[in-house]
């Protein structure tokens, strides 16, 4: 059962880049199951204008590359004629797959900086004069790689520890205007993230038994981080990484077993 109030952002607008699809969908569904109004973004316009009907609402669904600075500024400013200035904007956008640094093109290392970084700078210093500020909520979606090295992601792991820091440099510009963030997923389920990261069921079981939550996340866990981070009730957090992952980060809680075994 959700504690936010059914209005608690009516009136208020939200622009997510990288909306069309996984947690950032999920995201984009519950804020405007909450009163926003909603535009979402991608790649493949196709896909932005269903997920807008997913997220119902009036939702609008628009097309860019967040690897273009330009593109990704005009697709805002469609958002903000049909909409008004930004209450909520979320930096989403990301690709990833796993290939030794060895065997990985310095093209295939900078095109996944690109999206996740390069994009989270483009679409945060894009929106920086449409938002409504005071008040406004900037959300970068970040991933535990940016802290814990992970094999075979030497791309993702960069990218995401860049916008780790970039989230805490714009807080501080940014202050006391608009609070900037970061949400940090776990492993969430049905996601393509982690058809990409761990694609059969068997490492599936193994991973979850790691997480002292003993479960993967939904995306509907992300989206009420997301809610939070964007209300009221967190007017005075800025400039940090919220984990939104069971625990993962914290250590492997599969250990106990063993530890109780030895004792
Ligand atoms: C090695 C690869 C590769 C692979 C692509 N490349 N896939 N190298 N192994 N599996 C190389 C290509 O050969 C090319 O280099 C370069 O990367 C760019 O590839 P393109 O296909 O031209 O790029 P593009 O069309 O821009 O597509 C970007 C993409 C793609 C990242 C490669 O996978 C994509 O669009 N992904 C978006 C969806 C996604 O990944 N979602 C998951 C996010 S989850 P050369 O040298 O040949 O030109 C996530 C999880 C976080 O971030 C953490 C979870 C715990
Ligand atoms: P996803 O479904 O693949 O979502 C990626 C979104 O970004 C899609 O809307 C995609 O649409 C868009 N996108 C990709 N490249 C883009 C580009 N160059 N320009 C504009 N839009 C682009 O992924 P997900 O697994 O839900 O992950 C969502 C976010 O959570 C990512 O930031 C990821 O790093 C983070 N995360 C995920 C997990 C997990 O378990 N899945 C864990 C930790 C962190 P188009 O393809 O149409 O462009």
């Amino acid at each position: 059962m959700s504690p936010f109030r059914d209005d608690l952002f009516a009136g208020k607008t939200a622009f997510i880049a990288g909306g069309t699809s996984g947690i950032n969908l999920g995201i984009a569904i519950r804020l405007a199951e909450l009163g926003a109004r909603v535009a979402v973004c991608g790649r493949d316009g196709g896909k932005a204008q269903r997920a807008a009907e997913t997220i119902g609402h009036g939702a609008l669904g628009l097309s860019t590359d967040v690897r273009d600075y330009d593109r990704t500024r005009g697709a805002m400013v469609q958002a903000h004629e049909a909409f008004g200035p930004f209450n909520i904007v979320i930096s989403g956008a990301a690709g990833n797959f796993l290939a030794p640094a060895t065997d990985m093109s310095a093209n295939a290392f900078s095109t996944v900086v690109d999206i996740d970084l390069n994009g989270t700078f483009n679409v945060f210093r894009g929106c920086r004069d449409l938002l409504d500020a005071p008040g406004a909520s900037l959300i970068a979606i970040t991933a535990g790689q940016a802290v814990n090295a992970m094999a075979l992601q030497s791309h993702a792991c960069a990218a995401k520890a860049g916008i780790n820091q970039l989230v805490r440099v714009l807080a501080l510009e940014w202050g006391p205007d608009v609070r900037v963030n970061g949400i940090s997923p776990g492993p969430i389920a049905d996601t393509e993230g982690m058809k990409r990261l761990a694609p059969d069921p068997a490492t599936r079981a193994a991973h979850e038994a790691r997480i002292a939550m003993k479960r993967w996340g939904t995306a509907h866990d992300v989206a009420e981080c997301a809610v939070f981070l964007c209300s009221e009730a967190a007017c005075y957090v800025t400039g940090t990484i919220l984990d939104c992952d069971g625990g993962s980060q914290v250590g492997d809680a599969s250990r106990m077993d063993t530890a109780r075994g030895l004792a």
